[in-house]
């Protein structure tokens, strides 16, 4: 396998050593191949929103599971997840499900497009919204703007019709607006950004893109795969009141299993083949287990009371590791918001991707090093945000902000 993993980001390189091969995980821990346990707060990257390994989930899968592992035709959990993701999410009339975060946003960028009749698409530096080609442009350098691959194999053909601009930058969008009038089939963005760090949108900025895009005929996409259910029940655009054309879903919808989903006002939606022309296909879409795994993973978020424990738990995460950081005399900035937390170590504030590279890599490597072998997986990358779950216990915390003044002390 390239780079011993089956997804870059799993692999160390920019924190130095070997990626920890696992071998279970449960509630908030996971065990590796050697037995040693660690608590996690990489959470698979977003799905263990409940802990890992939910018995109530996996009960319910082993059910499914007796009655087949694919359909291949319509079934019923389909209906009953795309109910309760209608109900939930402000913006999403229709839903189509997929497979993974990644066909989610390929598919949405063909309906923004199939949509507007225009080619031209607006990300922000940072952002990732998955491996299609058209979202591979370089983010933070200022090649960006004049839309250069930022992989081999990408057309430049393809990325010349992809526009960046910094996050938190409503005059940038303007002008790109201003620059290509009626080209621009709308803007996409991680309402909260958990792949640059963690960067919250400033007050307005969600709803300036929100008129921008308006007043241009455009549309404005959210991609909720990290923040949907995360952020709140209704995901970012529940929690800031501002609602998109379209969504993008994952991670905590398929409750650990491959899924991915988009959806957004029925009149857009009904561009979507076999209800309109805008081809996109899946063979193993809407699967039962994944369904199942949502339908139990929601069911589960909506009992009362689980977003204030995550809200809560996360804060005192957070206000523990900048207080640990700074009594050890060390820079940071961070801050959380419900299960998604960051910081970075400089001094802030960090209002975009640029700003973010002013974090120490080098000293969080060591970091990153200090806590492995205090029993706390933490995501091998200065860069990506964290995630706590509600098996994270007040006890997991205390050991983990333990850890961190160890850490941080050794490292200083
Ligand atoms: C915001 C966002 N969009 C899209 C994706 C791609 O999702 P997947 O890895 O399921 O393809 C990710 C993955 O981390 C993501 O964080």
């Amino acid at each position: 396998m390239p780079g011993g993993v089956s997804s870059p980001v799993r692999a160390f390189k920019s924190v130095g050593g070997q990626p920890i091969v696992f071998d279970r995980v449960k509630g908030p821990y996971a065990w590796d191949v050697d037995g040693n346990r660690y608590i996690d707060y990489v959470g698979s990257w977003g799905p263990a929103i409940c802990g890992h390994a939910h018995p109530e989930v996996t009960a319910a899968l082993q059910e499914a599971l007796e009655k087949g592992t694919s359909f291949g035709a319509p079934c019923e959990l389909e209906n009953n997840l795309a109910e309760m993701v209608i109900d939930a999410v402000p913006s999403v009339e229709m839903v189509r499900f997929v497979n993974s975060g990644t066909e989610a946003c390929m598919a949405v960028l063909r309906l923004m497009r199939a949509f507007t009749n225009r080619d031209k698409v607006i990300k922000f530096e940072g952002c990732y919204h998955g491996h299609a080609d058209m979202f591979l442009v370089k983010a933070g350098s200022g090649v960006a703007t004049l839309g250069l691959p930022d992989s081999p194999g990408v057309p430049r053909s393809t990325t010349a019709n992809t526009l960046t601009a910094p996050y938190n930058d409503l005059e940038a969008v303007k002008e790109l607006f201003a620059e290509n009038p009626d080209a621009i089939s709308g803007v996409i963005l991680e309402p909260v950004v958990g792949n640059a760090g963690f960067i919250t949108p400033e007050p307005g900025f969600l709803e300036g893109l929100r008129e921008l895009t308006k007043e241009n005929d455009a549309l404005l996409v959210f991609d909720e795969v990290m923040t949907g259910f995360r952020i709140s029940y209704g995901g970012a655009q529940a929690r800031f009141g501002v609602t998109p054309d379209l969504t993008t879903m994952g991670k905590v919808i398929g409750g650990g299993l491959p899924v991915g989903a988009y959806g957004g006002k029925a009149e857009i939606m009904s561009m979507v083949a076999p209800a309109g022309p805008m081809y996109q296909a899946g063979t193993l879409s809407g699967n039962p287990l994944a369904m199942t795994a949502g339908i139990k993973t929601l069911e589960l978020l909506k009992q009362e009371g689980t977003y204030e424990r995550l809200e809560n738990n996360t804060q005192r995460l957070i206000s523990g590791i900048l207080k640990a950081a700074k009594e050890a005399g060390l820079p940071i900035t961070g801050s959380s918001i419900s299960g998604m937390f960051g910081f970075y170590l400089c001094d802030g504030p960090i209002r975009n991707f640029e700003e973010a590279k002013a974090a120490d890599t080098v000293r969080f490597g060591k970091l990153h090093r200090a806590m492995l072998e205090r029993g706390i997986y933490l995501a091998p990358s200065a860069f990506e945000a964290g995630f706590t779950s509600l098996a994270h216990s007040e006890d997991d915390i205390e050991a983990t902000l333990k850890a961190f003044q160890q850490s941080f002390a050794e490292i200083g």
